[in-house]
């Protein structure tokens, strides 16, 4: 497996969209084709599946120094009834797109922090838009909560709302770890806000792991996972440590580059990991997530349902998602459309009556090929290629396949493409292949042959 490793280790995109961000044309995109897709996709699936909200609530009282999430620090309350008003003004800029009532398949609340908001404002944020969609009945109600300030009344709250998931950043309990990131937070606290989900009634209890971080050791990693067994998490996400200095306003700093585990540690870091969270009962399920049988996660899967957008993976799709909020990227499925990335910004132009789009990508019709078998890749870990899909670089892709076929990592069957259980940890890299927005702009980037 390590020499596999070796070979296929690359920097490569966790495929959230596809096209992948870096590779969005901006020429294809305005404002107004993104609200002609938007209105497109409304009419063909709201009567259907419904639609999905995203909303991002930037605020965090303190810094992690090893975030990568786009959020505004501040101690400040008084920050969060104008944020609020905002959104719910964005969102009338969207009904006013609508022929018809939405019907709310599935909300996400993310952030930042969403539990920085007391619960009475979130509540306020929620009622102002279920009072403007007929909520669908099977509906998939999360957010993401920080152990530190979520209360039981913010978890009471949201559940009277609807709420049935909850996720909550752990990140590792080793107390060298968490002064180094900035994040001292007790297994005490994690126990009672994860004892409080159960006890109200949560159905999904997550939380969020991160191997990679600065002065992290197997020894550690392992006394985190055990003691995270002990909650008995219902999913956990299993995250490799982004570190990404370079990108505007992400701020992480604290901690020096030579803290931070060696790729041979990180490596250990993953597949110690993995192996020890699977002993102890939790499938994987697609890339970073593992969750017991019995969770919706794992369910969608087997029942090929699992689907992955901006917010990684999700138990059931909805071709259109409006992400309101800073820096919110949405999905019409014909096209992709990121917000403006600052707070005041963002209220500016809200306050202007414009959707505050800044970049996206309009989708043409071999992105959306594309884009469907990657989709087919990363969820289903299969995908199968009609004579319809006639594009010179696919046979280029299938001859780059057939090294991976000869590791074991795929089996080709005619224009069926298997990932099998020993490739299941290098998916990304059977999507890299497909990527063609990629080759054709770095034609030189490697899909293996490159070691770490
Ligand atoms: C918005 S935070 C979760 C909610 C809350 N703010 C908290 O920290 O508990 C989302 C998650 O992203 C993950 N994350 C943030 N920065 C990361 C990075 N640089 N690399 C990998 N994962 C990261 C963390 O696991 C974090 O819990
Ligand atoms: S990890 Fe969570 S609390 Fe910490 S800075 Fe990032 S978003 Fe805020």
């Amino acid at each position: 497996m390590n020499s596999l490793i070796d070979k296929y280790n690359i920097p490569g995109p966790r495929y959230t969209s596809y096209p992948t961000v870096p590779y969005w044309d901006e020429s294809t995109f305005s404002p107004e084709k993104w609200k002609e897709s938007v209105v497109r996709s409304f009419h063909e699936s709201n009567s259907g599946e419904g639609i999905s909200i995203y909303i991002h609530l930037p605020f965090c009282e303190a810094l992690c120094t090893f975030c990568a999430c786009h959020k505004r620090i501040t101690k400040q309350h008084s920050v969060e009834i104008p944020y609020l008003e905002s959104v719910l003004k964005e969102w009338k800029l969207y009904l006013e797109l609508f022929e018809e009532k939405p019907k709310l398949k599935e909300l996400h609340l993310g952030g930042g922090t969403p539990t920085f908001f007391s619960p009475q404002n979130l509540k306020t944020l929620l009622e102002g838009i279920f009072a403007t969609v007929e909520i669908a009945e099977d509906h998939e109600f999360s957010f993401e909560g920080h152990p530190n300030n979520t209360t039981k009344e913010h978890l009471q709250t949201l559940y009277d709302l609807g709420f049935r998931r909850v996720s909550f950043g752990v990140q590792d309990y080793d107390p060298k770890v968490q002064k180094a990131i900035n994040r001292i937070q007790s297994f005490e606290k994690v126990r009672e806000v994860t004892e409080w989900s159960r006890e109200i009634g949560y159905r999904s209890i997550s939380h969020d792991l991160v191997f990679g971080l600065p002065h992290q050791h197997w020894d550690a990693m392992e006394y985190t996972i055990h003691k995270t067994l002990e909650l008995k998490p219902d999913r956990l996400a299993f995250y490799s440590y982004a570190h990404v200095p370079w990108v505007k306003g992400v701020g992480q700093r604290g901690f020096d580059e030579n803290d931070l585990p060696s790729g041979e540690e990180k490596r250990r870091l993953y597949e110690d990991g993995k192996k020890l969270l699977q002993e102890l009962g939790y499938i994987e399920v697609g890339m970073d997530h593992f969750s017991f049988e019995h969770d919706d996660l794992y369910q969608s899967l087997i029942q090929k349902k699992l689907h992955r957008n901006f917010m990684g993976y999700t138990s059931s799709k909805t071709q259109l998602m409006v992400g309101l909020g800073m820096s919110s990227i949405s999905d019409s499925w014909y096209a992709f459309a990121q917000n403006v990335k600052t707070v005041e910004e963002y209220q500016k132009m809200v306050e202007e009556g414009l959707i505050p789009v800044v970049k996206g990508h309009i989708l043409n019709e071999e992105d959306l090929l594309m884009r469907r078998h990657i989709l087919n890749l990363m969820c289903q870990l299969e995908t199968t290629f009609d004579s319809q899909d006639a594009i010179p670089e696919l046979e280029n892709a299938f001859e780059m396949l057939k090294e991976m076929e000869s590791d074991e990592l795929v089996e080709i069957q005619g224009s069926t493409i298997k990932i099998t259980e020993k490739g299941r940890a290098f998916t990304r890299n059977v999507a890299m292949v497909f990527d063609l927005r990629m080759m054709r702009n770095k034609p030189e980037t490697r899909i293996f042959s490159m070691t770490v």
